[in-house]
């Protein structure tokens, strides 16, 4: 392939592929099949690597972030980013209405948007390309978060059709579905991590990541309602909008233009009541003059236009008695402050527990039992207490004390310095943790063993079962007396416990229920390490050397290797035959690499990141997020970054080729 002919396929692949997320990520249709799209990403990626100066920082191959750190450079807006007026209130819109009347005379349409609960972001593109993103800042700068934008799938890198000016800037919302949020929550509290709060506090710790391979991984999502260019294209607003979707913007199909107050008003209603069947948390509607040359007559206080104003919605509140506060002990030993109230409806469902986070909340909240409280529901998986009213307040009514000691198992609790949770320490002789661990060793992505929390609650009290190991000494005979057992459900538990002897090492180092050790971590770390033996000798800097592993999560697997009764538990486990070895383990080491620190970046042609980390770290060398004087090596396919390219040149590091750096560990 000549050049040019390597060029042409480079420019037809980018095309095709910025179509194909667009339909998927925009147009939600995902009837291109992925292998396809595998296929072609994998195409432009060697392409790219065999001809580096047809580089493009907004290649579709470019989605999957960075792990160098990202500095955020503050830019100004070239149009400050204003915020809108607001108002609970409708005989406010009435007075605006009547003001932007005085104006424009009686003939006027708004535009009535859904006001999107997420974090401003305002991108500038230069000949159709994303240049820059910045964040709202302080409305005059922003700070740049381009490369964490970059891996939010639904924004174009490209713009799509024609007509676009030369240089415009768009600005939206960054948010995170409210399904996606509940599933990234659920997979977190597996994993033993603290889940989020809400997903535009998400959202927006999310842009605000120095690892945009991290912001990747996050399931942001952005929705538009601005186009600004200097070159007036537009003569009303909805026209602009109209245009931003040709161009492959997301800008949902929920906006409508009312000719009357009366329309605005209808428009206002149905959202209110409909609000919990959107994909995304809204927390009111915009209201905006839809002619640009009556915006522009209207202009601006020094704040906010004239000729818009967000009509804000009260978070759906119910009134209830708090009855009790219980606390609830989790596997991790965390303990939670749960509220029982009074049933109260709320959002079409009804309420009758609700979360209190921790003793923070409760301090600051000051709740106190017989207190009637505020209860929200928002994209949270459960319901929370937002404030007291003081009003019902009993005289005789006295402050609520935090407990001291775990409600289970009497020990005292203890707090960490850096985290908001109590937690009760005694992991080895308190109840729900015992248990709660068992139950995760034996759910389904673990051991997949058949048995329900009510049987596993049984084997406890009967004493039969205290850790996961015991469960390996079962026999028939033990079982098939006990009340909620026949025989057949006896044979089917010892079978059931069995063949999980059989489940690969990578789902038995997560069943082990190690703090931050997911699904995830623990195949990188079987991948890479092979064995337990292995494991159990890895030290802060071999842990940490494998792909995804952080300081937190090494320093976790190694104190639970530590801990004396893990250990025995863990021998006794690999004596009942489970396995405790990866199928095929990895290949012989070498000290080619002894001492010296790499960093990789880009694309690479003959083996993934992964891989290269996997290799580097068996020849005796080791991995590092970013670039330093203590940088020796960096393993550089396409796409490297043009400014570490001048930091690496400016430390004097040597840059490897993938066939340089193959050639000197061969
Ligand atoms: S228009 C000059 N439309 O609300 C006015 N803003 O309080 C530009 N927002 O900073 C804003 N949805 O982050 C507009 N449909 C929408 C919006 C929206 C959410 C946010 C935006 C803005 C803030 C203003």
């Amino acid at each position: 392939m000549t050049p040019e002919q390597a060029k042409a396929r480079i420019d037809t692949l980018r095309k095709e592929l910025h179509l194909h997320n667009y339909n998927y990520y925009v147009r939600s249709d995902t009837s291109f099949p992925d292998y396809q799209y595998d296929l072609m990403i994998k195409e432009l990626q060697d392409l790219e690597l065999q001809h580096p100066q047809y580089g493009d920082p907004n290649s579709p191959t470019n989605r999957v972030g960075s792990d160098l750190n990202l500095e955020f450079e503050s830019f100004p807006h070239r149009i400050p980013m204003l915020s809108l007026g607001n108002t609970y209130s409708r005989e406010e819109l009435q007075e605006f209405d009547e003001r932007v009347r005085k104006v424009t005379g009686d003939e006027v349409s708004y535009f009535c948007e859904l006001k999107y609960d997420g974090v401003a972001v305002s991108l500038t593109y230069r000949d159709g390309s994303l240049w820059r993103a910045l964040t709202r800042g302080d409305g005059t700068r922003g700070d740049d978060v381009t490369g964490n934008i970059r891996t939010i799938r639904s924004i174009p890198l490209k713009i799509h059709g024609e007509g676009y000016p030369a240089q415009f800037e768009i600005r939206g919302e960054v948010i995170i579905p409210i399904e996606d949020f509940r599933e990234m929550n659920r997979r977190r509290s597996e994993m033993g991590e603290p889940v989020f709060a809400n997903p535009r506090n998400t959202a927006s710790g999310s842009l605000k990541m120095q690892n945009s391979l991290e912001a990747a991984r996050r399931p942001l999502d952005c929705l538009f309602y601005n186009v600004a260019s200097e070159q007036q294209i537009f003569d009303s607003h909805h026209e602009s909008l109209e245009m931003a979707r040709n161009w492959g913007f997301k800008v949902p199909p929920f906006n409508r233009l009312a000719s009357s107050l009366a329309e605005v008003f209808q428009f206002i209603d149905h959202w209110e009541s409909a609000r919990d069947q959107l994909p995304f948390e809204i927390d009111g509607v915009v209201i905006k003059v839809d002619s640009i040359a009556l915006q522009q007559e209207l202009g601006f206080t020094a704040k906010t236009p004239r000729w818009a104003i967000s009509y804000k919605y009260k978070a759906e509140q119910g009134l209830s008695r708090l009855n009790s506060i219980d606390f609830q002990v989790g596997r991790t030993g965390a303990v939670t402050p749960v509220a029982n109230l009074e049933p109260v409806r709320l959002a079409g469902t009804v309420v009758k527990r609700a979360s209190l986070h921790n003793a923070d909340q409760v301090s600051l909240l000051d709740v106190r039992i017989g207190d009637h409280v505020f209860v929200e529901k928002g994209g949270e998986i459960i319901p929370k207490i937002v404030g007291v009213s003081m009003e019902h307040r009993d005289q005789g009514s006295v402050p609520f004390r935090f407990i001291t000691h775990c409600p289970e198992c009497g020990t005292l609790l203890e707090r960490k310095e850096e985290e908001a949770a109590h937690y009760c320490p005694n992991a080895n002789g308190c109840p729900p943790q015992i248990k709660g661990r068992i139950e995760h060793f034996i759910s389904r992505k673990a051991m997949d063993i058949n048995a329900a929390e009510a049987t596993i609650d049984l084997l406890f009290r009967e004493g039969l079962v205290r850790n996961a190991a015991d469960l390996y000494n079962l026999q028939f005979d033990d079982l098939v007396h006990l009340e909620r057992f026949a025989e057949k459900s006896a044979r089917n538990l010892v079978h059931s416990i069995e063949a999980s002897k059989q489940v690969p090492f990578q789902r038995v180092l997560f069943a082990l229920g190690i703090r931050y050790v997911g699904e995830t971590v623990a195949r990188k770390l079987a991948e890479a390490l092979g064995d337990l033996e292995n494991l159990i000798a890895a030290d802060q800097e071999t842990l940490e050397a494998v792909d995804e592993i952080g300081e937190r999560i090494a320093q976790s697997v190694i104190a639970y290797f530590r801990d004396p009764l893990n250990k025995s538990m863990v021998n006794r486990l690999k004596e009942a035959g489970l396995q405790f070895r990866i199928a095929s383990a990895p290949v012989s080491l070498s000290k080619a690499l002894e001492g010296k620190s790499f960093v990789i970046s880009g694309v690479f042609e003959k083996h993934s990141r992964e891989e290269l980390k996997t290799m580097i770290e068996l020849h005796g060398g080791r991995n590092s997020g970013s670039i330093s004087a203590k940088t020796d090596f960096i393993l550089a396919g396409t796409n490297m970054g043009p400014s570490k390219y001048d930091k690496a040149l400016k430390l004097g590091i040597t840059i490897l080729s993938e066939d340089e750096f193959l050639s000197l560990i061969s």
